[in-house]
């Protein structure tokens, strides 16, 4: 983990409301991996000063410069405008300053590939699914790709995953793109067509508590990315911490999400309790 003080290489709306934006960061790229996050500090004296966290979309470099200089190495961040930071972060161009600390937290396990592998991605879930699907791939996996967004506009870089060798597939709440409907129906179907198949979520949570039912009665196993409130990061503040699973009054247990996770196996998290604390009821 590193603090960078660097520079914005691009930001762009990619969707409407959904932005991405290329951040120089030299060797970052050497320590990343699939499912960690970045803190990234929108201004330094001015509210919110409060850093924000974002899933990591993809790390790369742009070629050498032809004066000889070495190629430059970034990290990519794709990020809904919801609030004040994301709507500041909207506004900044090529060249403006940022503060940016990463990579954090635990990322996706993913060892070997045998049988297929599922990725699930809600809307703004789909950022650390990239470059997870890109690390199966090299691996030799089947991997395809589940999209689902309330509309068209909650779905983006189809084309990239398509190009890294992923099977996409596309459902909107609306119809508005791909099939109409919420994307577990078509995890479900996929379950009976591929039985063996890991699964790794990340969305909202009434979309992951519909996952996790659906591979607990398919004895499935699942990984998912929480995107919990964060307010510092790296362990500090317990703002980020959620009841593990078994956890009683007498024998409490709880995991904090930027410092074990933000990637766990769903096994060892109580879902009653992270349904009930986002307002989505309980899960089976
Ligand atoms: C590990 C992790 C990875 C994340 N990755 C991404 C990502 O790749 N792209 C992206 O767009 N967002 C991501 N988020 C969510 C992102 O951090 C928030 O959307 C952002 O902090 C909002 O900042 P804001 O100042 O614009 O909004 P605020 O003004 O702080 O809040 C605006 C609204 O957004 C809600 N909100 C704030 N944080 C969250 C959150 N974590 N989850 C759900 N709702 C929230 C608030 O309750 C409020 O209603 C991630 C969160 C975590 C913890
Ligand atoms: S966000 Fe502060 S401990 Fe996790």
């Amino acid at each position: 983990m590193k603090n960078y003080r660097t520079k914005i290489i691009s930001n762009q709306e990619i969707s409407p409301g959904y932005y991405r934006m290329r951040i120089l960061a030299p060797g970052f790229s050497e320590t990343a991996h699939s499912g960690q996050f970045v803190m990234f500090r929108v201004q330094r004296s001015l509210p919110p000063l409060l850093r924000r966290p974002f899933g990591i979309f993809r790390t790369g470099s742009l070629p050498a410069d032809c004066d000889g200089l070495p190629p430059k190495e970034f990290v990519e961040i794709v990020y809904k405008v919801v609030g004040r930071g994301t709507t500041i972060m909207a506004e900044l161009h090529e060249g403006d300053k940022v503060e940016l600390l990463g990579p954090l937290g635990n990322g996706f396990d993913a060892p070997s590939c045998d049988g297929e592998r599922i990725l699930v991605g809600g809307g703004i879930g789909l950022v650390p699914l990239y470059m997870l699907a890109g690390e199966l791939i090299e691996k030799g996996c089947n991997v395809r790709l589940l999209m689902g967004g309330r509309t068209r506009d909650d779905i983006f870089a189809v084309t990239e995953f398509e190009r890294l060798g992923v099977e996409t597939y596309v459902s909107t709440d609306d119809g508005s793109l791909g099939e109409e409907g919420v994307v577990t129906k078509v995890l479900e179907r996929k379950l009976q067509k591929f039985p063996k198949a890991e699964v790794f979520a990340c969305g909202p949570m009434p979309m992951l508590c519909a996952v996790r039912d659906i591979c607990v009665a398919n004895k499935t196993p699942l990984q998912v990315s929480l995107e919990e409130s964060m307010a510092c990061g790296v362990g500090a503040c317990l703002g980020c911490v959620v009841k593990g699973a078994g956890h009683t009054e007498e024998r409490p247990s709880y995991l904090c999400t930027c410092k074990v996770g933000p990637v766990f196996k769903a096994q060892y998290l109580d879902w009653n309790a992270l349904a009930q604390s986002h307002g989505c009821g309980g899960c089976e």
